[in-house]
């Protein structure tokens, strides 16, 4: 069983972005933590990250070639209005998880609605690094 990681647009910035809604910890390790788990729970990982929407476009097109089994994306705030990631993650056959570390529901309005979600079998918001971690078990329980 394998799973991508798909980190969206700033999200290379943890760690650097306000600690408040994001916490201290750095994409190296969210990635880290999510890789122990992966260990733990007998599942593969492949994680990826860009700033640029094209790219993670190109980059879900190429799941149905792949042996994946399941993905969780957080898009950052692509979540909030990237139609073009929602159409992409719609071909999948395989389960999607959305994940935020922060609770988008109790932040600005913008936040509060994902074009995503739509096309997502779940999503989880607002316990920091562990979002990840419970979008990667809920991932490999559906996988
Ligand atoms: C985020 C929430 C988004 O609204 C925001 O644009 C981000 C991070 C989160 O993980 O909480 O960049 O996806």
């Amino acid at each position: 069983m394998n799973i991508l990681i798909l980190h969206g647009v700033n999200l290379n910035m943890f760690g650097k972005r306000d600690p408040a809604h994001y916490g201290t910890a750095t994409l190296t390790d969210i990635d880290a933590a999510l890789a122990d788990l992966a260990r733990e729970l007998g599942a593969g990982l492949v994680t990826f990250q860009t700033n640029h929407e094209g790219e993670m476009v190109e980059r879900i097109h190429r799941v149905p070639e792949e042996d994946i089994q399941a993905v969780v994306i957080n898009a950052g705030a692509w979540t909030h209005y990237s139609y073009a990631i929602a159409d992409a993650l719609a071909i999948l056959a395989v389960p999607v998880v959305e994940v935020h570390m922060s609770n988008v529901h109790a932040r600005e309005a913008f936040r509060h609605n994902s074009v995503l979600a739509p096309v997502c079998a779940g999503s989880i918001a607002g316990f920091g690094v562990n979002s990840y971690l419970l979008g990667l078990r809920a991932a490999c329980g559906m996988a």
